[in-house]
């Protein structure tokens, strides 16, 4: 085999952010936009990679400076992911590996751990690794980490596994949970959210009061827990309560900001069973759930508090070969 192209699905946040970096649950759903990565195999010893998606043309540099050097940020999770593989398992060649996505980057889809997994698993299929799940998420998870310094890993767990999951901090638990799909409205703010800047600043927020901040934690894993059961039973109306008290907690912690919080609000007084920001907060998208009835007025009053409704499907299938 000298090429492959792999594909993962795009994820939201159902529950449970900020508390999910700390030991705590989350519930976290695959979409059905997709990033896709084809790797080549060259004759010569280079890296070369093509992202145009985020203004990556051209780049190229030698198999044996990988991870050496100023790497543009687009590049940045492609080049460590192909540097922590080859670590363990020689290349005996060069690469040309070229990202293309169905979302934006700016939607807080996951596109980093997107375009890891999909590495990951390409080169396990190229040279033949045989890597698992686990493995696939264990690499693409350490190799976030690398470049972040933070973060739960839910979003690189959602590109591999896909569906529904319940999960806990760096893959401790990651349970899929036996659904067909969510009825979730998605709106995009327009502002692009940076997380490990969120996650700085609630930390800062609560430096003199750990003890509040441990409290919301816990809160939010009880709502993450409560909420498990009411997914699987496909009772919406429970889920939505939740997703309004969990709306509540994030505002405490400073991450909300008002046109999140106007298309929020918006969507409830429409008639959805509730809403919340998805993902770090600071921007990026809201979601609601919705009756079947109340869906167009929903996405009405979103547009209206100024959100783009994104028309995503949940649930989607996980890393596949293309
Ligand atoms: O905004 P996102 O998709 O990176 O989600 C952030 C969710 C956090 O819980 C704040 C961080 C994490 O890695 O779990």
């Amino acid at each position: 085999m000298d090429k492959v192209t792999v594909s993962v699905p795009g994820k939201l946040m159902l529950l449970g952010e900020h508390a999910v970096v700390y030991n705590h649950p989350c519930l976290v759903t695959a979409v059905n936009q997709r990033m896709r990565v084809t790797v080549d195999i060259l004759d010569s010893q280079e890296f070369q990679f093509e992202a145009p998606d985020v203004k990556v043309v051209g780049y190229k540099k030698a198999l044996s400076e990988l991870g050496k050097g100023d790497i543009p940020k687009g590049a940045q999770f492609v080049e460590i992911a192909v540097k922590n593989i080859t670590e363990k398992h020689q290349l005996k060649s060069g690469l040309r590996i070229t990202t293309s996505s169905e979302f934006s980057s700016e939607f807080g889809f996951g596109s980093s751990s997107a375009s890891t997994v999909c590495v990951v698993k390409a080169l396990s299929e190229l040279l033949d690794l045989k890597l698992n799940s686990k493995e696939i998420f264990d690499i693409s998870y350490k190799t976030v980490l690398d470049i972040q310094g933070k973060g739960s890993g839910f979003d690189v767990a959602a590109a591999v596994f896909g569906g529904t999951l319940y999960f806990i901090t760096g893959g401790k638990v990651i349970e899929p949970l036996k659904i067909s799909s969510l009825p979730l409205i998605v709106g995009y703010s327009g502002i692009k959210a940076d997380t490990v800047t969120l996650i700085n600043n609630v930390k800062d927020r609560f430096a003199n009061d750990s003890d509040r901040l441990q409290e919301i934690y816990s809160q939010i894993e009880a709502i993450v827990e409560k909420a498990k059961s009411f997914v699987i039973a496909g009772d919406w109306g429970h889920v939505g309560s939740l997703m309004n008290e969990n709306q509540k907690l994030l505002k405490e912690l400073g991450v909300s900001i008002d046109k999140l919080d106007n298309m929020i609000s918006g969507a409830i007084e429409a008639g959805a069973y509730g809403a919340k920001l998805s993902g770090a907060g600071g921007g990026d998208c809201m979601v609601a759930l919705s009756p079947e009835d109340k869906i167009q007025s929903v996405e009405r009053a979103i547009a209206k508090a100024g959100g783009q409704v994104l028309s995503v499907k949940t649930n989607a299938e996980g890393v596949r070969v293309e």
